[in-house]
């Protein structure tokens, strides 16, 4: 938990470090973490670019309509993901139930979003107060309401979403919000190997929506067998990539990848 000192001089000391809280343009709120020297979001707007990025970008709502969802997010962070969609989805109210798991190395930033991030308690959607701490088969909090599930995984997600997956925690993931830091400061959650084991816990429909348009981080995607899509950015951004494991990739992706010198990035490269 923080100390009084640190709310103070606005920032908060994790396991990882020292985070700074930032105010973004939309008036929402970001941090900007020391060990990964980068804001969790985008300055133009942390809600705003949830619901462009993640929201709109893994089709919540339309894939929601038609049946039950298991949406999951690579970094926790402020919790932004998880309540920006429920916020969303209860002005909507589909009827399908909404499994969302998140993945967070740095539990006390999990203890310091979900008491700082708020989720009124009216909502269909399990709030973060309810949650409960269970260690197996791998440490997550978990809660539920009216049949929807939020669940995080605590440690690093390419051993936990691997255990949970195993365990039978994590299965048929229909949208993926790829949200860690950039592939240059974390590049571990980029590789092939990485985009392997999220193809694994997928459904066949699945739908991934990332901020990163990086040729090698694309190159990755195909190599996992993913099929990669442009999309306009967010923000300053000028593309994001979108990602399935059906139909074909852009040819205008794939031409631009084929000009690309940079190749995949693999587990071999990480130092
Ligand atoms: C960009 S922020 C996520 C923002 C978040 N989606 C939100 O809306 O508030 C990236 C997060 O990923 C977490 N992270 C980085 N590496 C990780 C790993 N290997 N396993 C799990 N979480 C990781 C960081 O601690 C950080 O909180």
């Amino acid at each position: 938990m923080s100390d009084k000192n640190d709310q103070h001089k606005n920032t908060f000391t994790g396991d990882l470090g020292k985070y700074q809280i930032l105010e973004t343009e939309d008036g929402s709120k970001t941090l900007h973490s020391e060990a990964f020297n980068e804001a969790c979001h985008s300055l133009s707007g942390a809600v705003e670019e949830t619901l462009y990025n993640y929201v709109e970008g893994c089709e919540i709502l339309e894939k929601l309509i038609k049946n039950d969802l298991t949406c999951l997010e690579v970094g926790f962070g402020l919790g932004t993901g998880y309540k920006t969609t429920v916020e969303y989805l209860a002005q909507i109210k589909p009827t399908n139930k909404l499994t969302f798991i998140s993945t967070e190395l740095d539990a006390k930033l999990v203890e310091y979003a979900t008491i700082e991030n708020k989720i009124e308690k009216d909502l269909p959607y399990p709030d973060f107060s309810s949650m409960e701490l269970r260690r197996e088969p791998v440490e997550h909090y978990i809660a539920e309401k009216e049949s929807h599930k939020l669940i995080i995984l605590i440690g690093d997600a390419r051993q936990t979403v691997l255990k949970a997956y195993e365990s039978n925690l994590v299965a048929g993931v229909g949208a993926i919000y790829q949200d860690p830091f950039s592939p240059k400061k974390n590049p571990a959650l980029w590789t092939v190997e990485w985009f392997e084991l999220l193809a694994k816990v997928s459904s066949e429909d699945v739908t991934l929506s990332t901020y990163s348009s990086s040729n090698s981080i694309r190159k990755s995607l195909i190599q996992a067998g993913w099929k990669v899509f442009n999309r306009i950015g967010f923000g300053t951004k000028r593309t994001a990539t979108k990602a399935r494991l059906i139909g074909e990739s852009d040819e205008e992706v794939l031409l631009q990848l084929g000009r690309s010198p940079v190749k995949a990035l693999e587990d071999s490269d990480i130092k």
